[in-house]
């Protein structure tokens, strides 16, 4: 056979030999939902947050920040494989207090969560490709995606169940308890996403002495900051573990609580025991991401740094961010009142909670009653408005 310029080309072809891979079912059901004619449908499938008029709006505070930028910035030339530092500079007493000393902090912007979870999983294959990474049943669908990708070994946690909604530390501190050192623990920081259903301090605390006795590394994903009890709170379980354990990371995103999901802003925190270890991972971080994406995009994180940096726009962004939390706790009182077996809900926190349902009364829900949620009976609360709080609560009950 001749190729098109003319030589002999080999009888050799790479891409036939892929395996198909299946379309993220998360994903998926955006297409499925944008494409149901049916007028009272509901979206209760990836997690963004809706306002009651059912749209996902931009910050005001976000709106004058990216004005100010658009008429202050004079260049696009690189920032570097760090990213914005000012915007990680910001964000890092958010996070982890005034306690902590900032030499002991590594770190970097990284491409929203999902890139600082995988470059902290590339950092944990580099140094100790032999760890388990203990996930919990269930978590965030991509988190094992993730951590396979980057050849690490999962394990899992058993922290609920979901037919009494019952969070069991026990479970999880068993199951931990068989963990080696070097191994890591996966946790949610704030409202954990499938369930909701958060750690309490003395739960943190308990897991932050089992980490720190079995030299386990807790990898806490932080995605919903100021969407469950308010900004502080939030970050109560970070700073625990922080207390107890002289090594850590944290993933960051800035999707939902600046409302930036496009624009992919997030962060990547490493806590070393000492400066000179944090110095040594910060060049590894660094290498990492030049291999990755050399550098972020910059315009989301420049716009966080601009709001953080303003006292008058954190200030805007705060009242806005309460703003979400509270239409989201409101949206789970209203299921509560409205359904005495969704009763559960209001002590769960941020955008999700997972409900006992079968494969079969999900499809009915979405096929019978335009209900769309995750294959896993996951719905994101902030998709109901309180004009379409009854209708759910009587889809849910018809498929019971
Ligand atoms: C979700 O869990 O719905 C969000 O974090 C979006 C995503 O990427 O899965």
């Amino acid at each position: 056979m001749r190729g098109v310029t003319g030589g002999l080309m080999a009888d050799f072809q790479l891409w036939p030999g892929l395996t198909r891979q299946p379309p993220d079912a998360l994903l998926a059901l955006i297409g499925l939902y944008a494409a149901d004619p049916r007028p009272g449908k509901i979206d209760l499938g990836v997690g963004v947050y809706k306002d009651e008029a059912g749209q996902t709006p931009i910050f005001a505070a976000v709106k004058a920040a990216e004005a100010q930028l658009l008429s202050g910035q004079v260049t696009k030339a690189y920032v570097g494989p760090e990213g914005d530092i000012g915007f990680f500079r910001a964000l890092t007493p958010m996070v982890f207090g005034a306690d902590i000393p900032a030499e002991r902090i590594a770190g970097l912007q990284t491409t929203g969560g999902t890139g600082a979870l995988r470059m902290g999983a590339e950092l944990i294959a580099r140094v100790n490709g032999a760890a388990r990474v203990y996930a919990g049943a269930p978590t965030w669908a991509n988190h094992p995606p993730i951590f396979g990708a980057a050849r690490l070994a999962l394990a899992e946690y058993r922290h609920i169940d979901l037919s009494t909604q019952m969070l069991s530390v026990e479970a999880m501190l068993a199951a931990l308890g068989k963990g080696a050192p070097g191994d890591v623990v996966l946790l949610h920081g704030c409202c954990h996403n499938p369930t909701g259903a958060d750690l309490a301090p003395d739960d943190w605390d308990a897991i932050g002495g089992l980490c720190a006795d079995r030299g386990l590394l807790p990898f806490i994903d932080l995605a919903y900051q100021g969407l469950g009890d308010g900004l502080e709170q939030d970050a109560a379980g970070v700073r625990i573990m922080a207390r107890h354990c002289p090594e850590m990371l944290v993933a960051y995103s800035c999707d939902k609580n600046f409302g930036l999901y496009r624009e992919r802003v997030g962060a990547l925190f490493l806590l070393a025991a000492t400066a000179d270890d944090a110095g040594l991972a910060q060049t590894n971080l660094l290498s990492l991401a030049r291999a990755n994406w050399s550098m972020p995009p910059d315009h989301g994180a420049a716009v966080t740094r601009i709001i953080l940096e303003s006292e008058e726009l954190t200030a805007r962004w705060r009242d806005e961010l309460e703003e979400v939390r509270l239409r989201i706790a409101a949206m789970r009182a209203g299921l509560a009142a409205l359904d005495p077996a969704l009763a559960f809900l209001t002590a769960q926190k941020g955008m999700f909670s997972t409900l006992d349902l079968t494969p079969d009364q999900i499809r009915s829900l979405r096929e019978d009653h335009a209900v769309y949620m995750a294959g896993s009976g996951r719905i994101n609360i902030a998709g109901l408005v309180p004009g379409n709080l009854q209708a759910f609560t009587r889809a849910l009950a018809a498929v019971r």
